[in-house]
Protein backbone atom coordinates (compact mmCIF):
# COMPACT_ATOMS: atom_id res chain seq x y z
CA UNK A 1 0.00 0.00 0.00
CA UNK A 2 1.67 3.11 -1.35
CA UNK A 3 -0.10 5.64 1.09
CA UNK A 4 1.73 3.79 3.92
CA UNK A 5 5.24 3.02 2.54
CA UNK A 6 7.09 5.61 3.71
CA UNK A 7 9.57 5.20 1.07
CA UNK A 8 7.32 5.56 -1.55
CA UNK A 9 5.78 9.04 0.55
CA UNK A 10 9.27 10.46 0.71
CA UNK A 11 9.84 10.06 -3.15
CA UNK A 12 6.66 11.70 -4.68
CA UNK A 13 6.55 14.57 -1.34
CA UNK A 14 9.58 15.74 -2.08
CA UNK A 15 8.82 19.33 -0.49
CA UNK A 16 8.18 17.55 2.70
CA UNK A 17 4.95 18.76 2.59
CA UNK A 18 3.76 16.33 4.98
CA UNK A 19 5.96 18.11 7.84
CA UNK A 20 3.84 21.33 7.25
CA UNK A 21 0.52 20.09 7.34
CA UNK A 22 1.50 18.05 10.83
CA UNK A 23 2.32 21.32 12.16
CA UNK A 24 -1.06 22.83 11.29
CA UNK A 25 -2.18 22.49 14.74
CA UNK A 26 1.05 24.03 16.22
CA UNK A 27 0.19 26.66 13.26
CA UNK A 28 -3.50 27.53 14.63
CA UNK A 29 -1.84 28.15 18.62
CA UNK A 30 0.78 30.65 17.17
CA UNK A 31 -1.24 32.61 15.18
CA UNK A 32 -3.65 32.58 17.81
CA UNK A 33 -1.15 34.33 19.90
CA UNK A 34 0.03 36.94 17.24
CA UNK A 35 -1.40 40.64 17.44
CA UNK A 36 -1.64 43.55 15.33
CA UNK A 37 0.77 45.92 15.17
CA UNK A 38 0.00 49.20 16.29
CA UNK A 39 -3.42 48.39 17.50
CA UNK A 40 -6.24 48.89 15.66
CA UNK A 41 -8.55 51.92 16.32
CA UNK A 42 -11.44 50.20 18.58
CA UNK A 43 -14.35 51.97 16.02
CA UNK A 44 -16.83 49.18 15.44
CA UNK A 45 -17.37 49.35 11.46
CA UNK A 46 -20.72 49.05 9.72
CA UNK A 47 -19.01 46.79 7.39
CA UNK A 48 -16.25 44.19 6.96
CA UNK A 49 -14.16 43.46 3.63
CA UNK A 50 -11.96 40.74 4.09
CA UNK A 51 -9.50 41.24 0.86
CA UNK A 52 -7.78 38.73 -0.26
CA UNK A 53 -7.39 35.46 -3.08
CA UNK A 54 -6.70 31.89 -3.55
CA UNK A 55 -5.23 29.96 0.11
CA UNK A 56 -5.65 33.37 2.03
CA UNK A 57 -9.28 34.03 1.04
CA UNK A 58 -9.76 30.42 2.48
CA UNK A 59 -8.99 32.04 5.53
CA UNK A 60 -11.51 34.92 5.23
CA UNK A 61 -14.14 31.95 4.17
CA UNK A 62 -13.61 30.40 7.15
CA UNK A 63 -14.18 32.95 9.37
CA UNK A 64 -17.11 34.79 7.23
CA UNK A 65 -19.06 31.42 8.06
CA UNK A 66 -18.33 31.17 11.70
CA UNK A 67 -19.50 34.99 11.81
CA UNK A 68 -22.94 34.28 9.60
CA UNK A 69 -24.80 33.15 12.52
CA UNK A 70 -23.97 35.74 14.96
CA UNK A 71 -22.33 39.21 13.97
CA UNK A 72 -24.95 41.56 13.10
CA UNK A 73 -22.26 43.39 10.63
CA UNK A 74 -21.63 42.29 7.11
CA UNK A 75 -18.13 40.45 6.63
CA UNK A 76 -17.99 40.06 2.82
CA UNK A 77 -14.95 38.12 0.86
CA UNK A 78 -13.98 40.19 -1.72
CA UNK A 79 -11.86 38.28 -4.21
CA UNK A 80 -10.47 40.85 -7.15
CA UNK A 81 -9.34 43.99 -8.06
CA UNK A 82 -11.01 47.33 -6.07
CA UNK A 83 -13.16 47.38 -3.30
CA UNK A 84 -17.47 46.79 -3.64
CA UNK A 85 -19.10 50.09 -4.00
CA UNK A 86 -20.46 49.57 -0.62
CA UNK A 87 -17.09 50.20 1.07
CA UNK A 88 -16.64 53.87 2.68
CA UNK A 89 -14.85 55.12 5.50
CA UNK A 90 -17.17 53.50 8.47
CA UNK A 91 -15.89 50.23 6.91
CA UNK A 92 -13.01 48.17 7.73
CA UNK A 93 -10.61 46.73 4.94
CA UNK A 94 -8.29 43.91 6.04
CA UNK A 95 -6.04 42.78 3.51
CA UNK A 96 -5.05 39.12 3.71
CA UNK A 97 -2.35 38.12 1.97
CA UNK A 98 0.29 35.88 2.97
CA UNK A 99 3.38 36.67 0.68
CA UNK A 100 1.91 40.05 0.70
CA UNK A 101 2.65 40.66 -2.87
CA UNK A 102 -0.74 39.88 -4.72
CA UNK A 103 -1.88 42.20 -7.12
CA UNK A 104 -5.80 41.48 -6.25
CA UNK A 105 -5.25 42.72 -2.71
CA UNK A 106 -2.56 45.84 -3.22
CA UNK A 107 -5.16 47.37 -5.50
CA UNK A 108 -8.42 46.72 -2.65
CA UNK A 109 -5.35 48.73 -0.10
CA UNK A 110 -4.80 51.48 -2.53
CA UNK A 111 -8.59 51.86 -3.24
CA UNK A 112 -9.44 52.18 0.69
CA UNK A 113 -6.79 54.40 1.40
CA UNK A 114 -7.66 56.94 -0.86
CA UNK A 115 -11.62 56.36 0.11
CA UNK A 116 -10.14 57.17 3.41
CA UNK A 117 -11.08 53.89 5.01
CA UNK A 118 -9.22 52.10 7.87
CA UNK A 119 -7.22 49.20 6.98
CA UNK A 120 -5.48 46.30 8.78
CA UNK A 121 -2.72 44.16 6.95
CA UNK A 122 -2.47 39.98 7.76
CA UNK A 123 0.54 39.09 5.91
CA UNK A 124 4.66 37.76 5.79
CA UNK A 125 6.00 41.24 4.26
CA UNK A 126 6.26 41.82 0.45
CA UNK A 127 4.89 45.02 -0.82
CA UNK A 128 1.48 44.97 1.76
CA UNK A 129 4.34 44.60 4.47
CA UNK A 130 6.27 48.06 2.79
CA UNK A 131 2.42 50.16 2.51
CA UNK A 132 1.42 49.25 6.09
CA UNK A 133 4.96 50.64 6.81
CA UNK A 134 4.78 53.83 5.02
CA UNK A 135 1.01 54.35 5.41
CA UNK A 136 1.36 53.34 9.29
CA UNK A 137 -1.46 51.05 9.24
CA UNK A 138 -1.58 48.07 11.90
CA UNK A 139 -0.35 44.97 10.18
CA UNK A 140 -0.04 40.92 11.59
CA UNK A 141 3.19 39.72 10.80
CA UNK A 142 3.04 36.58 9.89
CA UNK A 143 6.04 33.94 9.93
CA UNK A 144 7.71 33.45 6.23
CA UNK A 145 8.07 30.24 4.51
CA UNK A 146 4.92 28.46 4.03
CA UNK A 147 2.96 27.73 0.95
CA UNK A 148 -0.20 30.28 1.40
CA UNK A 149 -2.54 27.62 1.06
CA UNK A 150 -0.76 25.59 4.04
CA UNK A 151 -0.65 29.01 6.13
CA UNK A 152 -4.79 28.54 6.66
CA UNK A 153 -4.04 28.53 10.40
CA UNK A 154 -2.16 31.83 10.31
CA UNK A 155 -5.23 33.14 8.29
CA UNK A 156 -8.14 32.94 9.93
CA UNK A 157 -7.30 33.25 13.57
CA UNK A 158 -5.16 36.50 13.37
CA UNK A 159 -8.23 37.88 11.25
CA UNK A 160 -10.40 36.73 14.33
CA UNK A 161 -8.14 38.73 16.31
CA UNK A 162 -8.10 41.84 14.17
CA UNK A 163 -12.25 41.44 13.79
CA UNK A 164 -12.26 41.08 17.70
CA UNK A 165 -10.05 43.90 18.59
CA UNK A 166 -12.37 45.97 16.06
CA UNK A 167 -15.55 45.68 18.32
CA UNK A 168 -16.64 42.92 15.39
CA UNK A 169 -15.73 39.62 17.24
CA UNK A 170 -16.73 36.35 15.22
CA UNK A 171 -15.55 33.18 17.77
CA UNK A 172 -15.81 33.56 20.91
CA UNK A 173 -13.27 32.61 23.43
CA UNK A 174 -14.49 29.05 23.86
CA UNK A 175 -15.13 28.25 20.56
CA UNK A 176 -11.49 29.64 19.80
CA UNK A 177 -9.94 27.02 22.20
CA UNK A 178 -12.26 23.96 21.42
CA UNK A 179 -10.86 24.75 17.82
CA UNK A 180 -7.42 24.85 18.70
CA UNK A 181 -8.08 21.55 20.73
CA UNK A 182 -9.55 19.31 18.08
CA UNK A 183 -7.31 20.47 15.60
CA UNK A 184 -4.30 19.27 17.87
CA UNK A 185 -6.18 16.02 18.63
CA UNK A 186 -7.18 15.35 15.41
CA UNK A 187 -3.64 16.00 13.16
CA UNK A 188 -2.55 12.91 15.62
CA UNK A 189 -5.72 10.74 13.51
CA UNK A 190 -4.53 11.64 9.91
CA UNK A 191 -0.60 11.72 9.53
CA UNK A 192 1.35 9.71 7.13
CA UNK A 193 2.39 7.41 9.94
CA UNK A 194 -1.08 6.13 10.68
CA UNK A 195 -1.82 3.53 8.74
CA UNK A 196 -4.91 3.44 5.82
CA UNK A 197 -7.15 1.29 8.20
CA UNK A 198 -6.83 3.80 11.11
CA UNK A 199 -6.65 7.19 9.03
CA UNK A 200 -9.93 8.68 7.58
CA UNK A 201 -7.65 10.82 5.07
CA UNK A 202 -6.15 7.96 3.52
CA UNK A 203 -8.94 5.54 3.35
CA UNK A 204 -11.30 8.81 1.67
CA UNK A 205 -8.28 9.45 -0.84
CA UNK A 206 -8.21 5.66 -1.93
CA UNK A 207 -12.13 5.84 -2.02
CA UNK A 208 -12.18 8.76 -4.30
CA UNK A 209 -8.87 7.34 -5.99
CA UNK A 210 -9.12 9.01 -9.91
CA UNK A 211 -12.58 9.97 -9.93
CA UNK A 212 -13.67 13.56 -10.38
CA UNK A 213 -14.18 14.58 -6.94
CA UNK A 214 -17.23 16.84 -6.05
CA UNK A 215 -17.69 18.34 -2.38
CA UNK A 216 -20.57 19.17 -0.86
CA UNK A 217 -21.46 21.14 2.31
CA UNK A 218 -24.36 22.33 4.11
CA UNK A 219 -25.19 25.94 4.70
CA UNK A 220 -21.90 26.22 7.29
CA UNK A 221 -19.91 23.57 5.66
CA UNK A 222 -20.29 25.02 2.02
CA UNK A 223 -17.21 27.21 3.11
CA UNK A 224 -14.98 24.36 3.36
CA UNK A 225 -16.28 22.55 0.06
CA UNK A 226 -15.01 24.79 -1.82
CA UNK A 227 -11.74 25.00 -0.40
CA UNK A 228 -11.31 20.91 -0.38
CA UNK A 229 -11.94 21.65 -3.92
CA UNK A 230 -9.07 24.26 -3.94
CA UNK A 231 -6.67 22.24 -1.97
CA UNK A 232 -6.86 19.25 -4.75
CA UNK A 233 -6.51 21.34 -7.61
CA UNK A 234 -3.16 22.91 -5.85
CA UNK A 235 -1.91 19.81 -4.14
CA UNK A 236 -3.09 17.17 -6.47
CA UNK A 237 -3.43 18.80 -9.70
CA UNK A 238 -7.04 17.27 -9.86
CA UNK A 239 -10.59 19.16 -10.81
CA UNK A 240 -12.72 19.23 -8.22
CA UNK A 241 -16.54 20.54 -8.04
CA UNK A 242 -17.84 22.62 -5.13
CA UNK A 243 -21.06 22.60 -3.75
CA UNK A 244 -23.50 23.12 -1.29
CA UNK A 245 -26.94 22.13 -0.49
CA UNK A 246 -29.76 23.42 -0.09
CA UNK A 247 -28.58 25.48 -3.64
CA UNK A 248 -27.10 22.20 -5.79
CA UNK A 249 -30.74 20.91 -5.02
CA UNK A 250 -32.04 23.21 -7.80
CA UNK A 251 -29.36 22.70 -10.57
CA UNK A 252 -26.21 20.33 -10.10
CA UNK A 253 -28.52 17.07 -8.77
CA UNK A 254 -29.39 17.08 -12.53
CA UNK A 255 -26.10 16.21 -12.80
CA UNK A 256 -25.82 13.13 -10.97
CA UNK A 257 -28.88 11.55 -12.72
CA UNK A 258 -26.75 12.11 -16.41
CA UNK A 259 -23.61 9.83 -18.35
CA UNK A 260 -20.69 11.12 -16.10
CA UNK A 261 -22.34 10.29 -13.17
CA UNK A 262 -20.18 6.65 -12.35
CA UNK A 263 -17.05 8.91 -13.08
CA UNK A 264 -17.44 11.23 -9.99
CA UNK A 265 -17.50 10.48 -6.44
CA UNK A 266 -19.05 12.93 -4.19
CA UNK A 267 -17.75 14.08 -0.76
CA UNK A 268 -21.04 15.34 1.66
CA UNK A 269 -19.22 17.23 4.44
CA UNK A 270 -21.68 16.92 7.71
CA UNK A 271 -21.83 18.57 11.05
CA UNK A 272 -24.08 17.17 13.98
CA UNK A 273 -25.73 20.94 14.64
CA UNK A 274 -27.11 20.56 10.55
CA UNK A 275 -30.82 22.18 10.68
CA UNK A 276 -33.53 19.08 10.38
CA UNK A 277 -34.15 20.42 7.22
CA UNK A 278 -30.43 20.09 5.93
CA UNK A 279 -29.88 16.85 7.45
CA UNK A 280 -33.26 15.53 5.63
CA UNK A 281 -31.85 16.99 2.21
CA UNK A 282 -28.78 15.17 3.18
CA UNK A 283 -30.53 11.81 3.29
CA UNK A 284 -32.13 12.74 0.27
CA UNK A 285 -28.54 13.14 -1.79
CA UNK A 286 -27.74 9.48 -0.28
CA UNK A 287 -30.24 7.66 -1.59
CA UNK A 288 -30.34 9.73 -4.99
CA UNK A 289 -26.89 10.05 -5.65
CA UNK A 290 -25.88 6.31 -4.28
CA UNK A 291 -27.25 4.89 -7.45
CA UNK A 292 -25.37 6.86 -9.95
CA UNK A 293 -22.36 8.08 -8.43
CA UNK A 294 -18.89 5.69 -8.95
CA UNK A 295 -18.83 6.74 -5.36
CA UNK A 296 -20.21 8.69 -2.12
CA UNK A 297 -18.50 9.44 1.02
CA UNK A 298 -19.90 11.22 3.96
CA UNK A 299 -17.32 12.63 6.67
CA UNK A 300 -18.61 14.63 9.76
CA UNK A 301 -17.11 17.76 11.58
CA UNK A 302 -15.57 17.13 14.93
CA UNK A 303 -16.09 19.63 17.65
CA UNK A 304 -18.76 21.90 19.53
CA UNK A 305 -17.90 25.38 18.44
CA UNK A 306 -18.67 26.48 14.30
CA UNK A 307 -14.63 27.25 14.20
CA UNK A 308 -13.63 24.13 15.05
CA UNK A 309 -15.85 22.44 12.66
CA UNK A 310 -14.92 24.21 9.92
CA UNK A 311 -11.34 23.96 10.47
CA UNK A 312 -11.30 20.18 11.47
CA UNK A 313 -12.70 19.55 8.32
CA UNK A 314 -10.31 22.08 5.83
CA UNK A 315 -7.85 20.19 7.72
CA UNK A 316 -9.24 16.52 6.63
CA UNK A 317 -9.77 18.18 3.20
CA UNK A 318 -6.23 19.12 2.75
CA UNK A 319 -4.45 15.42 3.82
CA UNK A 320 -7.33 14.57 1.34
CA UNK A 321 -5.93 16.26 -1.12
CA UNK A 322 -2.37 15.38 -0.26
CA UNK A 323 -2.84 11.57 -0.56
CA UNK A 324 -5.23 11.88 -3.50
CA UNK A 325 -1.73 13.80 -4.71
CA UNK A 326 0.32 10.86 -3.23
CA UNK A 327 -1.67 7.99 -5.43
CA UNK A 328 -1.20 10.56 -8.56
CA UNK A 329 2.56 10.53 -8.29
CA UNK A 330 2.22 14.29 -7.91
CA UNK A 331 4.15 16.24 -5.19
CA UNK A 332 1.54 18.84 -3.80
CA UNK A 333 3.67 21.63 -3.09
CA UNK A 334 5.12 23.47 -6.40
CA UNK A 335 2.31 25.16 -8.02
CA UNK A 336 3.94 25.88 -11.95
CA UNK A 337 1.26 27.11 -13.27
CA UNK A 338 0.07 29.48 -11.05
CA UNK A 339 3.31 30.75 -10.57
CA UNK A 340 3.76 31.01 -14.21
CA UNK A 341 0.30 33.63 -14.14
CA UNK A 342 2.16 35.91 -11.53
CA UNK A 343 5.14 36.03 -13.26
CA UNK A 344 3.86 36.97 -16.83
CA UNK A 345 1.26 39.21 -15.03
CA UNK A 346 4.02 41.10 -13.34
CA UNK A 347 5.83 41.77 -17.26
CA UNK A 348 3.97 44.55 -18.63
CA UNK A 349 4.24 42.94 -22.17
CA UNK A 350 2.47 40.31 -21.14
CA UNK A 351 0.01 42.21 -19.17
CA UNK A 352 -1.45 44.64 -21.83
CA UNK A 353 -1.39 42.02 -24.68
CA UNK A 354 -4.86 42.72 -27.00
CA UNK A 355 -7.87 40.26 -26.43
CA UNK A 356 -7.94 37.60 -28.90
C1 LIG B 1 -0.50 29.19 -3.20
C2 LIG B 1 -1.89 29.53 -2.97
C3 LIG B 1 -2.51 30.59 -3.81
C4 LIG B 1 -2.28 31.97 -3.15
C5 LIG B 1 -2.85 33.10 -4.02
C6 LIG B 1 -2.73 34.46 -3.37
O1 LIG B 1 -0.07 28.30 -2.20
O2 LIG B 1 -2.52 28.97 -2.14
O3 LIG B 1 -3.89 30.31 -3.93
O4 LIG B 1 -2.88 31.99 -1.89
O5 LIG B 1 -2.19 33.10 -5.25
O6 LIG B 1 -1.45 34.66 -2.87
P1 LIG B 1 -1.28 35.19 -1.37
O7 LIG B 1 -2.02 34.20 -0.53
O8 LIG B 1 0.17 35.21 -1.12
O9 LIG B 1 -1.91 36.54 -1.34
Amino acid sequence: MMLDDPRAIERVDRHDTRRVLTEFPAHCRRAQALQPMPLPAAVRPRLVVVAGMGGSAAGGDLVAACASDTLDVPLLVHRGYGLPAAAGPESLVVALSYSGDTAEVLSAVEVALRRGIPVVAVTAGGALGALAQTHGFPRVTLPAGLMPRMALGYLAFPLLTVLAACGVPAASATDIEDALSVVQDQGEDLGPERPSEKNEAKRLALAIGTRLPVIYGGPLTGAVAYRWKTDLEENAKVLAIAGAVPEMNHNEIEVWGGPGAAGHHAVLLREDAEAVEIAGRFTLLREMLGPHAGGLSEVWARGRGRLARLLSLAALGQWVSYYVAMLQGTDPWPVPMLTEVKRRLATPSDEHRPRP
